[in-house]
């Protein structure tokens, strides 16, 4: 921030003659933001294929500590980290289970989507890149102490996902305190999806994915301590209603604001104040925003 006081002002105006201009008495001296979290989304998806350990630790590569994922359930009860509800844009899953249309992630096996190449589409450096498992991204992030932006995708297709992403992450050491208060937040587009993690476990950091009118953001602010809208959707207005909230662990009302890749927009969406920003260039938002 650029700080300045009267009594320091007035001392530099007396020894430079009346009628100096100092910088800081310029008209429309701008203020400098702070710089917002840079979250990788998907991993550093610009660098290497989107939810692999392989994204997870290009994050790392680059000193990002925040990781987003998207995490989904096989048909037999597996939580695995991928983005889209069918396997066929980012796998070779057509190759390998031809007969198995639309190719759905909730009708295969765990040990199925092991045999999957999760790598090949993005670069052929990354052959034999696999969908992980969520217990598997954990400890990914774990070993390169990152830290977890984790988001439900499509709740209603897997009914109690919430109950079993609760048990993995403690399984998986991510419910003690430390990981709880700063290294973990749960984020879904489904409010009824976020309210029952709150519900489950009120400690977890939660957050809403989208841009709630501003007239119901009091009712987000009982279960969610972030509201996480797309950056076409917002401006200074919108992030200032959202910050005047207190969520439900008495703290103000943040936003994380997605998907931001230019170094231009990541500069506008800073200036309107968000809190953080998702990207798939981590390097390219934080050397812009920072
Ligand atoms: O974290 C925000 C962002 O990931 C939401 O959109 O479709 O990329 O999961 P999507
Ligand atoms: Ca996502």
């Amino acid at each position: 921030m650029f700080v300045r006081t009267a009594t320091a002002s007035t001392a530099a105006a007396a020894l430079l003659g009346a009628g100096a201009l100092l910088p800081a008495d310029r008209p429309e001296a701008p203020e400098r933001q702070t710089a917002p979290v840079v979250v990788a989304h998907r991993g550093a998806s610009g660098y290497a294929p989107e939810n692999t350990l392989a994204a997870a630790d290009a994050a790392d590569a680059l000193g990002i500590d925040w990781v987003e994922n998207d995490v989904h359930r096989t048909r037999d009860g597996e939580l695995v980290v991928l983005h889209d509800t069918n396997l066929k844009r980012t796998t070779d899953v057509e190759q390998v289970f031809p007969d198995r249309a639309p190719w759905a992630v909730k009708d295969f096996t765990a040990a199925e989507l092991a045999k999957l190449d999760a790598g090949s589409w993005f670069g052929t450096q990354f052959t034999g890149a696999r969908v992980p498992t969520l217990t598997q991204f954990l400890h990914r992030l774990e070993r390169n102490r990152q830290k977890l932006l984790l988001e439900i995708k499509s709740p209603a297709t897997y009914p109690g996902i919430e109950r079993d992403i609760i048990r993995v992450l403690g399984r998986s050491g991510w419910l003690d305190r430390s990981h709880v208060r700063n290294r973990l937040v749960i984020q879904s587009f489904g409010a009824e999806s976020v309210k029952k993690v709150h519900a489950l476990r009120p400690d977890i950091t939660t957050g809403f994915l989208g841009t709630p009118a501003v007239a119901d953001l009091p009712s987000y602010a009982a279960f969610t301590d972030q509201i996480n809208p797309s950056y076409a959707t917002i401006g200074a207005d919108y992030v200032a209603a959202v910050h005047r909230l207190k969520g439900p662990h008495g703290k103000r009302l943040r936003v994380n604001t997605w998907t931001v890749n230019k170094a231009a927009d990541a500069v506008k969406a800073r200036d309107y104040g968000v809190d953080g920003i998702i990207t798939n260039f981590p390097d390219v938002v934080r050397d812009a925003t920072s």
